[in-house]
């Protein structure tokens, strides 16, 4: 920790926070705030957007005869820019001009650069770029002194370093430097200087590497021993998945050095791995901040609060990944075998990442990050190192890595997270000896699709979503978009809630509005055109009446529940049912064929055995995806443990047996499980629907499925049901020919459901504290049956302070009989009125009358 704290604050714009007037107003403003906080503001900025590409473009391609339209081009941009900020861009950048003029002549002259020369070269991007910015702050604020960057970062030569290294990836100390620290406080309050150059011992320019404006900046924090580093870019933090693969990635809020260090080496690009490394030397907070919504407060990295706690924080992965497996039998019997073939890897400077060894076999990975030569010496390698093993070379492989801290002591938590790699090829598992990294290394295509899926399971389930801030999407919604996240119906409704409870016993109730609210959602979204509601979850006649009022169609699992729809609605259009029974009995089918409902077949066994039901028939077939999804193991209905849908593999057969009789196959269906919080699930399966679809021909019909998440309790992520909707829409842009159907049970009715029941005995034992309340698992049976999680609070004492941690419990008699478990919950008495929330779905549907005790009733509410 430096002693030498002084009040700067670095703050480092990227090059497309400072190529637009909009962004430098906001700039402006940041600095400005600092000010007035009472700090001195040092300001690291890039180069213009695109700029540093066009620089590197002609020192790759120095032979090229169109050098000039290029250093035109770069000269329009700067002053197109100087002129939208008000700034006399072309005195200001005179000279700069004439010296980039000057040495690509020079490269053009000689038709190469040596590294000197690209030094100088690609530095002016960052030189020009601070003018401008320092003379619109000047103007702006009255004050702001444009520094040399090379006089401050003064590089040091490594042991071993090439060349190219000095001068195009140089590296600075990062001590507190009293003389930089001085010429700042003479330049100061506001300061604006370069990132990415420097120079070194004979004063010669140099550069950082890409990415080296962080770098920059972080050198700057530590030789002045700034207050803080706030790195600003174009997103909001750092997030805990891609969020460009992965719109549910949540934002991390706050991460420790190391847990940052792992992320950003990783395959995060948010910020430059190397930049850390001097912040966390000194102890300077790094703030993590969005250019474009100035008003979120981003990431912050800091030594603080870095608990102890076990948990997952992020899923990473990097493409292009080469692994080298090396096969020799009775490897660990021959002296020096790992070093003999090591040194052939250090031979041709390959640079190993992981290493996985057994009795035979040893396989390392290479980051062709650092081994791009690796094609060029690829055969020699090969050919070297085979004297000593049995080399294969495998390729076009992702390294997916779950990233956190103490996760060897989560490992058993994350057992159903590890079923994901049922469907996957594992090349390699390594888990890093600081247990803040376990990679898998797979087959590059699975790597988003895993990735998804870890997320869907390790974070988005995961019961710590107090470590995590609001999703990308929500983030980057406009502010109008945003979700009223008020109180939710029950609470304002309380007072009716507790008016249905005086003359009543436990009651689940159910609020219309609500339903309405959900059903909106579904039928807002512009890829799907029919909703059906999967009458399973809640099979209630008011519920049934405000579906088919709002026009939705019904699925149902039973003949019951087809019997029941036409009971109700005897005029209902049998084409708006969709018949999905799994090993039901032959009449089942008869009996939906004669009703003229959809029926769908999900085994090829009724065509085989009962061909003469179905000859000529109109039906949807079910597929099986061949992954499963959601909350629990019971509910995945995909993927060979599962009995549900036709396997991929009888696919040949089943266009036999349609085209034998004659069938014609309206529709497609698939359902991968129950609460899915992933909103790409249902384009993945629309996809693989497709491809079935092209095979057998002539289907109009895709029915992805139910499944849509919901938040179970105040700790739980939501499904962003307009990620889903963008999705699929890109899904129907490219497949215009198929209307897509869905048909959710779970998202358009667990909200609106309550379980209200009254306390009726208390009980403490030992440090356990039991509320007891007149219904239990007879009535609710989810916490039992999946360890389902659902918010509970004393509606009686809403008000109250949560003081002591209880249990709360049925009478029915099974220890599992727990509706919650370890509840902040107000002192209660007897008679009080608990309510269960989100209990709308799988509630009064699955419950009994185990010990004879009558489940909770049903009302209806609006
Ligand atoms: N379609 C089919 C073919 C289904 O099997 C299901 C649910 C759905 C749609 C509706 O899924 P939802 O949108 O509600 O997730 N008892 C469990 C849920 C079992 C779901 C069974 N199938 C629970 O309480 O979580």
């Amino acid at each position: 920790m430096s002693s030498e704290r002084s009040n700067w604050i670095v703050l480092k714009f990227g090059g497309s926070s400072v190529s637009s007037p909009e962004n430098w107003q906001k700039i402006a403003s940041e600095v400005q705030k600092r000010q007035n906080e009472g700090y001195k503001v040092c300001l690291v900025h890039s180069a213009l957007s695109g700029i540093s590409n066009t620089l590197e473009e002609i020192v790759e391609h120095p032979s090229d005869n169109n050098l000039f339209p290029k250093v035109e081009r770069i000269k329009e941009q700067h002053l197109e820019l100087g002129q939208k900020l008000g700034v006399a861009a072309k005195e200001l950048l005179a000279e700069d001009f004439e010296e980039l003029e000057h040495i690509v002549k020079g490269i053009e002259l000689i038709g190469e650069a040596s590294y000197r020369v690209q030094a100088r070269l690609l530095a002016m991007g960052e030189l020009m770029a601070t003018k401008l910015g320092a003379a619109y702050l000047n103007q702006k604020l009255d004050t702001a002194e444009w520094v040399d960057a090379r006089n401050h970062i003064k590089t040091v030569v490594r042991k071993n370093a090439t060349e190219r290294s000095r001068i195009i990836s140089a590296v600075s100390t990062t001590d507190y430097d009293a003389t930089v620290a001085d010429a700042l406080d003479k330049a100061g309050p506001v300061v604006v200087t370069q990132g990415f150059i420097g120079s070194d011992s004979e004063d010669k320019t140099v550069i950082l590497g890409r990415g080296g404006s962080d770098v920059s900046a972080a050198y700057f924090a530590a030789k002045i021993g700034a207050e803080r580093l706030e790195i600003w870019t174009d997103v909001p933090g750092m997030f805990s998945a891609n969020p460009h693969a992965v719109p549910s990635a949540r934002l991390l809020n706050h991460l420790s050095y190391e847990e940052a260090q792992e992320i950003a080496t990783n395959g995060a690009h948010v910020l430059h791995p190397r930049s850390i490394m001097p912040a966390r030397k000194h102890g300077i907070p790094i703030h993590v901040r969005c250019t474009l919504k100035p008003e979120l407060t981003g990431t912050v990295i800091s030594s603080e609060g870095s608990d102890d706690e076990a948990i997952v924080k992020a899923i990473a992965v990097r493409d292009d990944v080469i692994l080298v497996s090396m096969e020799s039998l009775g490897m660990w019997q021959e002296v020096g075998f790992l070093a003999d073939a090591f040194e052939v890897f250090k031979h041709y400077g390959l640079s190993i990442d992981l290493v996985s060894t057994s009795q035979s076999n040893v396989t390392v990975s290479l980051d062709p990050g650092l081994n791009e030569h690796f094609q060029d010496i690829r055969e020699e390698f090969v050919e070297d190192l085979g004297n000593f093993c049995k080399v294969e070379v495998i390729e076009s492989v992702s390294a997916v890595s779950l990233l956190g801290r103490r996760i060897r002591t989560i490992l058993h938590q994350l057992g159903s997270a590890f079923e994901v790699f049922q469907e996957h090829q594992v090349y390699l598992v390594s888990q890093a000896a600081n247990d803040l990294n376990f990679t898998f290394v797979v087959e590059g295509e699975q790597a988003d699709r895993l990735v998804r899926q870890l997320h869907e399971q390790v974070i988005l389930q995961s019961g710590k979503q107090h470590s995590f801030g609001p999703t990308w999407s929500q983030l980057m919604k406009e502010e109008d978009e945003v979700e009223e996240n008020g109180e939710p119906w029950w609470g304002k409704k309380r007072e009716q809630l507790l008016k249905v409870m005086k003359d009543n016993g436990s009651s689940y109730v159910y609020d219309i509005d609500t339903v309405k609210r959900y059903a909106g959602l579904i039928q807002n979204l512009d890829a799907v055109s029919f909703g059906l509601y999967a009458m399973k979850a809640n099979a209630n006649d008011d519920i049934l009446k405000t579906f088919e009022s709002l026009g939705f169609g019904f699925e149902c699992v039973s003949i019951g529940e087809v019997r029941k729809i036409f009971d109700l609605f005897p005029d209902m259009d049998p084409k708006k049912i969709l018949f999905t029974p799994n090993f039901a009995p032959r009449s089942e089918y008869e009996e939906g064929l004669k009703l003229g409902v959809n029926v769908t077949l999900d085994n090829i066994y009724p065509l085989q055995k009962w061909p003469k039901l179905f000859k000529g028939e109109e039906l949807f077939l079910r597929i099986d995806p061949g992954h499963g999804g959601g909350h629990h193991e019971h509910v995945k209905t995909g993927g060979v443990q599962s009995k549900f849908g036709i396997p991929r593999f009888e696919l040949d057969e089943l266009k036999e047996l349609v085209k034998d009789h004659e069938i014609s196959v309206k529709g497609l269906h698939a359902h991968i499980g129950s609460g899915i919080k992933d909103p790409q699930s249902w384009k993945d399966t629309a996809v693989i629907l497709h491809n079935v679809a092209e095979q057998l021909g002539g289907v109009e019909i895709l029915d992805l499925g139910g499944g849509f998440g919901i938040q179970e309790n105040e700790t739980q992520a939501n499904l962003d049901i307009g990620e889903v909707d963008k999705s699929l829409q890109k899904f129907k842009e490219a497949h215009p020919q198929y209307d897509l159907w869905v048909e959710p049970g779970r998202f358009l009715v667990a909200t609106a459901g309550v379980l209200l029941s009254k306390v009726t005995q208390l009980k403490g034992k030992g440090e356990m504290q039991y509320v007891g309340i007149e219904t239990g698992m007879n009535s609710f049976i989810r916490p039992a049956l999946y360890g389902a999680r659902h918010t509970i609070v004393n509606l009686s004492k809403l008000d109250h302070p949560s003081n002591q941690t209880v249990n709360i419990v049925g009478p029915i008699c099974e220890s599992g009989d727990k509706l919650g478990i370890d509840r902040l919950f107000p002192n209660s008495e007897e008679g009080d009125v608990i309510l269960i929330a989100n209990a709308g779905a799988y509630g009064k549907v699955m419950s009994s009358n185990y010990n004879l005790r009558q489940p909770a009733d049903e009302k209806v509410i609006r």
